[in-house]
């Protein structure tokens, strides 16, 4: 059985290396964060992520972590590099930090005489693997990829929230490859790593580097879709989005999943994966709108809410709260979240904000303005708010009827972006609004 080490132990790296280790492996992370490798040798996750803990816990006699490359390189057969690749102001990824780990990983290879493969899990930009990162790894081991050492290109299509289940059971598992016996160890891996029997899609690096981000460039193309039409029934006396989608979802054409009209999609992936897409368009001299389009669709749908709401409140200056930090429900990742845009807007316009998530507050605090109110509780951001806005569909959510006070003005006002409420049970404590209906009276 293979030892696999993991270099970045985050919201991918941490769950990655626990499945192996779930999964029978050896496992040896490497992280330059000491507190993320203390809290993996004591069996504890580093990030929060469902079912992380328990797994770590669980298997924790194969786990360990380590500050020192040398260490987890010779005694390991397998390496994945997950290390952040940031933005830069064109929509491209900066390689530094996976440069600086191919580097470090590169000199413990130059004395190890056993074939090691070198797995870059990290999302990069195309052309990045040859032309940057396996001639790094060549200059600093003194070896030949492909004869002495093997790299592969292998991004993950998880969601967070979900990476644990996804992980073990992919949809497909993609694997960009310098040789065949590179690609041959990896699928190897795979099919012990995995649950389900995913198909392998295996080819050279340039195509596997453009694959990974033209996939979640083209899913936020269909959520940007789904909420033009949102807008749209907005417009139609009794139309209604989640009626349409649920019929045009049905169409194996189109497939039901992140077809629902809502608010803007963030994290650290969409957004930023589809401006990385429309860039290497640029860059290769392609007129690519679509990506380009799907960004301001999206830009539109936070702003659209907080302008709305602006208008409607124009005279009255009602404490607004904004229940939802997360950019998705299930994670306590706040990056580029509708709530936290909204919430930002509406502050800049001069109402009272407060805002409650029941994970993402620790996240959200250096992304929101200063003035915005971190409630204690959902119960005391909605306690005399004129409005409540539901941005990220958490179940939690469904018992804000329980303890919500009267701002003193009439009903308050309830905008349930994701539709998760019944709106006759809440149209009679609240003047009950959503997306993507016709039937809005007070948000229009
Ligand atoms: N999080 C996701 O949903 C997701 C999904 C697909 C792809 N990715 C890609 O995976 C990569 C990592 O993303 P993430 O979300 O896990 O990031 P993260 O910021 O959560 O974790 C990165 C980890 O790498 C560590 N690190 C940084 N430099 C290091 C170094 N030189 N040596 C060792 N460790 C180092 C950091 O301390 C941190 O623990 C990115 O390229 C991202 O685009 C992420």
């Amino acid at each position: 059985m293979q030892t696999i080490s993991v270099v970045g132990l985050g919201k991918l790296g941490s769950p990655l290396l626990a499945v192996c280790a779930s999964r029978g492996f050896g496992v040896i992370g490497v992280d330059t964060n000491e507190n993320f490798v203390r809290l993996l040798n004591r069996g504890k996750a580093p990030v929060d992520e469902p079912g992380l803990s328990k797994l770590i816990a669980k298997n924790r006699r194969r786990i360990r972590a380590t500050l020192d490359y040398s260490d987890a390189i010779y005694n390991s057969d397998i390496t994945f590099i997950i290390v952040p690749t940031p933005s830069t102001k064109s929509g491209a990824f900066s390689n530094k930090y996976v440069l600086g780990v191919i580097q470090n990983v590169g000199k413990v290879l130059a004395t190890k005489n056993k074939f090691h493969l070198v797995v870059v899990v990290s999302t990069v930009m195309p052309t990045s693997m040859d032309a940057e990162i396996v001639p790094e790894l060549e200059r600093s081991s003194g070896k030949k990829v492909g004869l002495d050492i093997g790299v592969c290109y292998n991004p993950e299509f998880i969601a967070l929230g979900s990476v644990v289940a996804n992980l073990i059971r992919p949809d497909f598992v993609l694997i960009g490859e310098s040789d065949k016996r590179s690609g041959d160890i990896l699928k190897g891996f795979y099919l012990r790593f995995c649950m389900n029997k995913p198909p392998v899609s295996r080819m050279n690096f340039v195509n596997a580097e453009i694959a990974k981000i033209a996939l979640n460039s083209y899913i936020t193309t269909k959520i940007s879709f789904a909420n033009t039409l949102s807008v749209i029934c907005e417009k139609v006396p009794g139309g209604d989005c989640d009626l349409i989608t649920g019929a045009i979802g049905q169409d194996v054409r189109v497939g039901g999943r992140y077809l629902k009209g809502g608010l803007p999609y963030g994290g650290p992936c969409f957004p930023r994966d589809n401006r990385a897409f429309s860039s290497f368009a640029k860059k290769v001299g392609v007129w690519a709108p679509i990506a380009k389009a799907s960004d301001l669709v999206n830009e539109d749908m936070a702003f659209r809410v907080a302008e709305k709401l602006n208008k409607i409140l124009s005279t009255k200056r009602p404490k607004i709260a904004i229940l939802g930090l997360a950019y998705k429900a299930g994670t306590d990742v706040a990056e580029e979240s509708a709530g936290v845009r909204i919430a930002n807007m509406l502050s800049q316009s001069g109402f009272r904000v407060s805002v409650w998530d029941p994970k993402a507050m620790a996240k959200a605090k250096d992304l929101v303005l200063p003035n915005i109110i971190f409630a204690k509780s959902m119960k005391d951001s909605v306690d005399g708010a004129g409005v409540i806005v539901i941005t990220t569909p958490w179940e939690d959510f469904k018992k804000i009827g329980v303890g919500a006070k009267n701002s003193g003005a009439k009903k308050p006002v309830l905008v349930d972006c994701w539709r998760i409420l019944d709106p006759l049970k809440y149209s009679k404590r609240f003047l009950y609004e959503t997306l993507g209906t016709g039937s809005l009276r007070n948000f229009r």
